[in-house]
């Protein structure tokens, strides 16, 4: 049988490349209009990759949804839920489904130390899921794929619950100053639950990439799904000041 594999467009496309190179099918369904996850479409594949909250639109997919979502699949579908924003994540919408993992041995979460901990690049993160779900993916893993120091940063951060609470708000003010920044400059963002924001543009944002990089700010690349939105990560309130006014010059050029 063919396995296949259904995800959102636009979202992240890790896995989509995997499935790829292992010559399996990727069925794409577009968001709902609400830049939620189009669960009752996401039916009848192997596996179901959401991403939540999700990338590149910051948005969220509602609990009461993905959980009956979750209830609803059958057990021969592996409904793989990635979490790697989740910190950012504060509207009561949203939560985490790592305790529905009891009682659905079909359900993988998947984590990364690479957002609010900083850690992107080290190659740190972890799944939760049902052990014997862990055991049958522990034998596809690569030999001695961490890597020590990895691992002690790891471990550090799990320990400086601080260091969350810190960057979370740090997000939150800086993100909420670039979101009140590009509606004074008439455009609008999706609600961000992540530590990015999906500006919509009204235009296609392809021209105002190599205008903003030209001026040394890179801004997320084009999302073919949703070509007229431009996806911006937040940085330092000293970086987003650049990119604002960077922005505010290209767009009026
Ligand atoms: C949704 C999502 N999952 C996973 C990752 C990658 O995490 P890692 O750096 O651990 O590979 C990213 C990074 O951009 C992401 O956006």
């Amino acid at each position: 049988v063919a396995r296949r594999l259904t995800m959102a467009a636009p979202s992240f496309e890790a896995i989509a490349i995997y499935a790829g190179a292992s010559g399996r099918e990727v069925v794409n369904v577009p968001l709902d209009r609400s830049y939620a996850h189009d669960l009752e479409k996401m039916t009848g594949t192997d596996l179901v990759y959401i991403c939540n909250p999700n990338n590149p639109t910051a948005t969220i997919t509602p609990k009461e949804r993905l959980r009956e979502f979750i209830e609803k699949t059958p057990p021969s579908t592996i409904v793989l839920v990635d979490e790697a924003y989740h910190h950012y994540a504060e509207s009561p919408q949203y939560e985490s489904v790592i305790p529905l993992v009891h009682g659905h041995p079909n359900l993988v979460v998947a984590r990364t130390f690479s957002k609010i901990y900083a850690m992107a690049g080290l190659r740190c993160g972890y799944a939760v899921a049902d052990e014997k779900v862990i055991e049958a993916m522990g034998r596809h893993q690569q030999w001695d794929a961490m890597n020590v120091m990895a691992m002690v940063a790891a471990q550090a951060s799990l320990g400086d619950q601080e260091h969350v609470a810190r960057g979370r708000k740090r997000n939150r003010d800086t993100r909420g100053w670039v979101v009140a920044q590009l509606k004074d400059a008439g455009y609008e963002c999706l609600p961000s639950e992540a530590n990015f924001v999906m500006a919509d543009l009204r235009r296609p944002v392809k021209p105002l990439l190599g205008a903003l990089s030209s001026r040394g700010v890179r801004v997320g690349r084009l999302f073919p799904a949703m070509p007229d939105f431009m996806r911006v990560t937040i940085g330092t309130h000293e970086e987003m000041k650049r990119f604002i006014d960077a922005f505010r010059d290209v767009v009026n050029a």
